[in-house]
């Protein structure tokens, strides 16, 4: 999509996007309607269930039976799909992009890894082993998950910091869909007309210099604010917005926190499960 909509003939006769469309464009379209039908027979599926079991919807307790109990949504299949196909690829690519990043980031900066797993053993195994009087000496990464609770998650600050790195260097969303504006506006001295559209750059954002004490170093510190690398290379505070691979206010990610919790739950099990290098680099 993203492609069509920089593509000459779209942006100079737009009245002939619906005319021409490409080989790849056509495959493209195939595609979507293949998924669409895919998602439109699980809907069909669960309103059956729900119609035979009226309990179904709750135990299911899921986006698809909440969609189908909801007025403005359960007659409309059309709808539905479209929600669920946008919680679907706004939130599988980009978690993974998120993950495979950190990952790579942290074979190439193994101390950072080393790091997470102390913090991991101070906050969540050895809590857990003094309230299981668990006196081993030894702890098992699988157990991990079994041990963890969501109080903990939210202390591992370390761990959130390298996570907001990653998302920082490589922000799995570049820019934001278009936006306008309702009114004339200036911002600083930059002019934005009412109406027209424009786009936020993520990634120039999270990779800027002048906010940035050198973009390009995986240093997840800059996050903690006691460090030095907290503040720009001018020594004063960062503009918050600076960091924003979740974008911001009404369209803010609704996965956001979601997201987070899950990262503290899937890398860490990665991490300590396997032993992983980069191949032929
Ligand atoms: C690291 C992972 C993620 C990143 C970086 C991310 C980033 C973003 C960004 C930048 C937007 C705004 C897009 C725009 O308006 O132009 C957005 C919207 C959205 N995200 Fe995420 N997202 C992530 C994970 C998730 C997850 C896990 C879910 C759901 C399970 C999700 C669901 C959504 C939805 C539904 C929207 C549209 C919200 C709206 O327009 O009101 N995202 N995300």
């Amino acid at each position: 999509m993203i492609q069509r909509q920089n593509k000459p003939h779209v942006i100079l006769f737009p009245s002939l996007a619906t005319q021409y469309i490409t080989p790849s464009e056509r495959d493209l379209l195939a595609n979507c309607k293949a998924i669409r039908a895919l998602f439109e027979k699980m809907v069909d599926a669960r309103r059956n269930l729900i119609k035979s079991d009226p309990e179904a919807a709750e135990k299911k307790g899921d986006l698809l039976s909440i969609l189908l109990s909801d007025d403005l949504f359960s007659l409309d299949n059309n709808m539905i799909v479209d929600e669920c196909l946008t919680f679907f690829f706004a939130g599988s690519q980009t978690s993974s992009v998120t993950t495979q990043n950190l990952i790579l980031h942290l074979i190439k900066n193994r101390k950072y890894g080393d790091q997470i797993i102390n913090e991991i053993e101070k906050v969540v195994v050895i809590p857990f082993k003094e309230q299981s009087n668990d006196t081993s000496q030894v702890w098992e990464p699988t157990k991990f998950l079994d041990m963890i609770d969501y109080e903990m998650m939210s202390e591992l600050t370390f761990y959130g910091y390298c996570f907001n790195e990653s998302l920082r260097m490589q922000p799995p969303v570049y820019f934001s869909s278009s936006v306008c504006m309702m009114e004339d506006l200036d911002i600083g001295g930059f002019k934005i007309r009412k109406g027209d559209a424009f786009s936020i750059d993520m990634y120039r954002l999270g990779n800027n210099p002048k906010e940035w004490k050198e973009p390009s170093r995986f240093y997840p510190e800059r996050f903690d604010h006691n460090s030095e690398y907290f503040k720009t290379p001018a020594g004063k505070n960062r503009n918050p917005y600076s960091f924003s691979p979740f974008l911001g206010g009404q369209r803010v990610c609704i996965g956001k926190t979601l997201v987070e919790t899950i990262s503290k739950l899937t890398l860490p099990t990665l991490w300590t499960n396997f032993d992983m290098e980069l191949e032929n680099v």
